[in-house]
């Protein structure tokens, strides 16, 4: 027999790569069961890294993302089987979160072969050991995780245009709209009925709105209200209140969703608003009308006080017949695009979108649920969120705001308006809404007293992705 030559002998030698998992294991269930393939000697690959936490309900996909970021090329999320939780319901809330952010990694075009979700018991090292073969099997086969933060190759893809914007209403009609608007906002003022009006103002340049706060009924000469009025105003009506007494403000259709979604998460007492809907015929951006209008009727919904449209002032929302006709929404035209190109071409468009990030947090800034008094993503101590303006940092970001706006957002997509980076946050919005539309049936902005859906589960909640 000959001796293998040198060249061989180093072939045979040389490590082949084998893949880093992070499995992310609650303590009672999941951590027992691979402690019962290991006294029963059970074998599965040795590509799993434990990280133990008290309950499934404790993983904020947050552990999800970090593992990435620092190297790991999938990730295995385990917990007990529904009914068997320690804490009773941690693994239902668990299992809706994961729903939302692993149809937020699929959307922006993760493999799907690097994440995975299983319930394992105490006695199920059988279970383990197979779960853990499976799992290496799949992220073997998508290979190393590379392109975390960067794109591989340019993603060249091309967003299919919006249909044609109806025709911009008369000049006459949003001037009595205007008019209307004035006079009521200076009776309210005039008789005490409220401290403030919080409305819209002509702003520094043709064609542009800002927010304006009016305190005495003079000052309502100055409201204004047009195909440019974007500002959801209902951004500044979460937090701390820093004035007394009511406040009204004028809402358009999807800032009255905003203001319902606010009454819902106990970020306003509804006692301390007025809430004027205004009969919006749809917002502009330049010479194209905003994605949103599209399919959007105007309704600003019951729980207004007051609507103002053309015709007048009406106590509560707008009859039916006044509803504007809709049409298909250009978010979702674009989405199913998106979604009709493979995985990785996804992927990297989303990373060329996220590079040009510049952290400037408008979109933070405007969202009107985001309200949080200290944001994740400026704490240091640990670093959940990198603050540094690359790859890693970015994508990090975008993924923590869109996930933490899931089930909440109202699509008013403020946040793609002032994004100077022109980051197609709208087309994540919209497609994580829809998912939670189509999974638990929650629409947002609908229901001043309904759960946010990450925040209540049903025992029967789907979950054909978990092992
Ligand atoms: Fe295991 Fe809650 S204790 S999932």
């Amino acid at each position: 027999m000959t001796e293998p030559t040198l060249q061989a002998r180093t072939e045979t030698a040389a490590p082949t790569w084998k893949p880093q998992i992070a499995a992310i294991v609650c303590n009672w269930c999941t951590y027992a069961g691979a402690d019962m393939a290991g006294t029963t000697r059970r074998e599965y690959p040795a590509s799993v890294r434990l990280l133990r936490v008290p309950c499934s309900g404790r993983v904020n996909p947050l552990f999800i993302l970090k593992a990435f970021e620092q190297g790991a090329d999938g990730v295995l999320v385990s917990g007990c089987h529904p009914g068997d939780c320690h804490y009773v319901q941690g693994n239902y809330f668990a299992r809706r979160r994961f729903a939302a952010f692993r149809s937020l990694l699929n959307f922006l075009g993760l493999d799907p072969r690097r994440v995975h979700f299983s319930w394992i018991s105490a006695s199920e090292g059988i279970k383990w050991a197979r779960v853990v073969g499976d799992v290496t099997r799949a992220v073997t086969e998508a290979g190393p995780l590379t392109d975390w933060g960067r794109a591989s190759s340019p993603a060249q893809v091309t967003l299919p245009e919006p249909p044609a914007p109806r025709p911009q209403p008369a000049a006459a009609e949003l001037e009595a709209v205007t008019g209307h608007v004035r006079e009521l906002a200076a009776s309210l003022l005039r008789e005490g009925k409220v401290s403030f009006v919080l409305g819209w103002a002509p702003g520094p340049s043709p064609g542009q709105t800002i927010p304006a706060f009016i305190q005495r009924p003079e000052d309502a000469a100055t409201l204004v209200f047009d195909t440019h009025s974007h500002a959801d105003l209902a951004a500044f009506l979460a937090g701390p209140r820093k004035v007394s007494g009511k406040v009204a403000v004028l809402v358009k259709a999807c800032d009255a969703r905003a203001a319902t979604t606010l009454l819902a998460e106990g970020q306003l007492v509804r006692e301390d608003v007025v809430l004027v809907g205004v009969s919006c015929p749809g917002m502009w951006r330049d010479d194209r009308l905003a994605y949103r209008c599209h399919s959007c009727d105007g309704e600003v919904g019951a729980l207004c006080d007051f609507t103002v449209s053309a015709a007048g002032v009406q106590p509560g929302a707008l009859p039916t017949g006044a509803k504007r006709a809709t049409g298909p929404d250009p978010r979702d035209l674009q989405n199913a695009h998106l979604e009709s190109l493979p995985a990785a071409q996804r992927w990297a468009f989303w990373q060329e979108q996220f590079a040009d990030c510049v952290r400037c947090y408008a979109c933070r800034a405007v969202c009107p649920m985001c309200y949080c008094g200290s944001c994740i993503s400026e704490q240091h101590r640990p670093q959940w969120v990198p603050t540094s303006i690359d790859g890693r940092g970015n994508t990090a970001w975008n993924l923590v705001r869109a996930y933490h706006l899931s089930g909440r957002c109202v699509g008013c997509d403020e946040c793609e308006r002032v994004c100077p980076a022109n980051i197609r946050l709208d087309l994540i919005n919209r497609r994580l809404a829809l998912e939670l539309e189509q999974r638990f049936d929650y629409h947002a902005g609908t229901d001043p007293e309904g759960a946010p859906p990450l925040a209540t589960f049903r025992p029967d909640d789907p979950q054909e992705f978990i092992y």
